[in-house]
């Protein structure tokens, strides 16, 4: 891409953001994501830094308002306005004691990217700004941290446990589909499977009023999303009592894969900021590095999320496979091998790179959400993940394709890895934001 593209297509990217900033956070996107999203705002900062750091340090540091007393960091923090009173109601964050006042959330997290967002505004500060910013964030980040392996590794195995599929990021992902069925799909909404009435859902839905069915989550399978959150609403969010009775568990694979780049990015944090993170933070930090290896399969040769209750790795192909590459924790060999699969076009290498789900497997579908379409965040991982690893061409390659697509669809909020056709919404934040970052950086 020449110069002079590159910087049309960065300015029509800034624009995108300038349309969604709400004054000290950015909406995913006006119409279908009206609120704050936890690492949609953390990829948004890690754009924004290229245009104006403070900017990006208050998007960051406006997530801490739905901090919960326990640490926990919520994936939504609603908009107070009255329209949106419909939202809150669902979550009522207010059941939980450690809900914060005066500010409603959701009440479950997202993948952890808020350190390695921390970590890359900072590097756009000069030393001791860049030190008392990561001062200023350092006590949350430890907290949230904490929280996780507090209440998500309750046997201490070192791998973070997640309670909903929208915690994962990826909500229709075929893993957490395959066990949403299992474990989350009660009588009546098997019965209207049965007799195809799914469609009665529709009328309730408020996403499909914005972008069309085929390009989202299934009606049986969004109606599931509903009955599992209302079983963790009912126990006030309470992890533990949750999890004494829920066989719907997951340990996820892209999830612990960020978790684990974060810990790394926390205590970078930790030591520019001259304050080492707690003994005992550190020593789980270590085991979960290691503990990724649990989800491995020897005779898949690829990685995979575990259910929590029966250990048994969820053998369903989707893009996680790939995500330990931006962990940063697995062997070169493990590492060359996840390239080698990345490269196959008849699973990982379309025409548009990276499909959400490889193109062979029989759950693809280019349109639906994260059932195959390409998502430029998680391109961005890879990207990152690639060059860590010593891949640097095939990181530019990617780097590339995926620029060339936002630049021939717009900035939607994800892509048909066929023929780069956009679908979802328009106008989708986080892909305008980390375009401005492939191209500035
Ligand atoms: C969808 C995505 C999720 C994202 C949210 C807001 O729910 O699955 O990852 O954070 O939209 O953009």
């Amino acid at each position: 891409m020449d110069q002079a593209t590159a910087d049309r297509l960065a300015d029509s990217a800034a624009e995108v953001l300038k349309a969604n900033d709400r004054g000290d956070w950015t909406v995913p996107q006006p119409n279908l994501y009206p609120h704050q999203w936890l690492w949609d705002s953390c990829f948004i900062a890690i754009g924004l830094r290229h245009l104006d750091v403070e900017r990006a340090q208050t998007e960051l540091r406006s997530l801490l308002r739905g901090q919960w007393s326990n640490g926990m960091l919520p994936n939504m923090i609603f908009s107070d306005e009255a329209k949106h009173w419909r939202d809150r109601q669902l979550w009522r964050s207010w059941v939980s004691p450690y809900a914060p006042d005066g500010i409603a959330t959701s009440g479950i997290t997202q993948p952890p990217m808020l350190a390695e967002a921390v970590y890359r505004v900072g590097q756009k500060l000069k030393l001791p700004e860049r030190r008392s910013w990561y001062k200023e964030m350092l006590p949350a980040l430890i907290s949230y941290h904490e929280w996780l392996y507090a209440d998500r590794d309750p046997h201490q195995e070192g791998l973070i446990v997640l309670l909903h599929p929208y915690e994962a990021g990826l909500d229709n992902t075929p893993p957490w589909l395959s066990e949403l069925r299992k474990h989350s799909l009660p009588l009546w909404l098997a019965a209207l499977e049965k007799f195809k009435l799914g469609w009665l859902i529709s009328i309730f839905r408020r996403d499909t009023q914005h972008t069309t069915l085929a390009e989202r989550t299934g009606d049986i399978e969004a109606a599931a999303d509903w009955v599992a959150m209302r079983r963790l609403r009912r126990k006030a969010y309470n992890s533990e009592a949750i999890l004494s009775r829920s066989l719907f568990a997951v340990q996820d694979l892209v999830f612990n894969s960020i978790f684990i780049r974060a810990n790394h990015q926390l205590k970078e944090i930790a030591k520019t900021a001259g304050h080492p993170i707690p003994e005992s933070l550190d020593q789980k930090i270590t085991k979960t590095a290691t503990a990724l290896e649990e989800l491995y399969s020897e005779s898949n040769g690829q990685y995979f999320s575990r259910s929590f209750v029966s250990h048994k790795l969820i053998e369903e192909p989707s893009i996680a496979t790939l995500l330990p590459l931006y962990s940063g924790a697995i062997s070169k060999n493990h590492a060359a091998h996840l390239v080698e699969i990345l490269k196959r076009k008849q699973m990982f290498s379309p025409r548009w790179p990276i499909p959400s789900v490889p193109v062979d497997s029989p759950a693809f579908n280019p349109y639906k959400y994260w059932q195959g379409p390409t998502w430029v965040n998680m391109n961005w991982l890879i990207i990152d993940g690639l060059n860590r690893y010593g891949f640097g061409l095939e990181a530019k390659e990617l780097e590339h394709s995926t620029l060339r697509m936002v630049a021939k669809s717009g900035m939607y909020e994800y892509f048909n890895p066929l023929n780069a056709r956009p679908a979802g919404a328009a106008d989708f934040s986080w892909t305008a934001a980390l375009t401005i970052d492939l191209i500035k950086r």
